[in-house]
């Protein structure tokens, strides 16, 4: 029942032991954008997801959001918006600041990218604890947006990070750990 594709994507990412600290297994998609295939498989599912679901705005995260995000924005005819971390983008923005292991991270969207009755997906590579996807959907809310969904390539399920999500659907492609 799972989609013949998910295989092929799933073994081309690499997994690197102790980055980028002791007992983090790092989920690398880089060696997944290396192959063609795999990279456009990753990109249609989510396409073939999102078409005629009315999405007006794909918002994708620093920083692989914005390698994942874009071809599904043009694919389904949204626009596109970076969530950034801090004093990266040059206009007015609002703020959410999230939790880490060790102190804090925050996420910044400028202000009138997304308005109200803008219906969003929230894209990014991975979700560990869901911090980061709970400050992106707070961000797009404050700007008065629905999310329809979160898409993501990896969960790491252990990390139960979509409990995290205020009961907003998450779709992944592959889990892992
Ligand atoms: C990774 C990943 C997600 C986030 C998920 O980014 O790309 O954005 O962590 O973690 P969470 O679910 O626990 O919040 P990273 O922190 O490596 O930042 P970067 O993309 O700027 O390198």
């Amino acid at each position: 029942e799972q989609d013949p594709r998910i295989e092929g994507i799933a073994s081309t990412i690499r997994v690197v032991p102790d980055f980028p600290k002791p007992g983090i297994m790092f989920q690398d998609i880089t060696t997944l954008l290396l192959d063609p295939k795999a990279f456009k498989n990753t990109v249609d599912l989510f396409v073939e997801r999102y078409t005629g679901k009315d999405i007006t705005v794909v918002a994708g995260i620093e920083a692989r959001g914005f390698i994942f995000g874009p071809p599904i924005a043009l694919a389904i005819g949204a626009k596109f918006v970076p969530l950034r971390k801090p004093r990266k983008l040059p206009g007015e923005v609002i703020s959410e600041e999230y939790v880490l292991e060790y102190g804090t991270d925050c996420l910044q969207m400028h202000i009138g990218a997304v308005q109200p009755g803008d219906r969003a997906l929230v894209v990014d590579d991975l979700i560990a604890t869901g911090g980061t996807l709970c400050a992106a959907i707070k961000l797009l809310e404050r700007a008065g947006a629905e999310v329809v969904e979160c898409a993501c390539v990896i969960e790491l399920p252990e990390l139960k990070g979509r409990e995290r999500l205020n009961g907003k659907p998450l779709y992944i492609l592959v889990e892992s750990g």
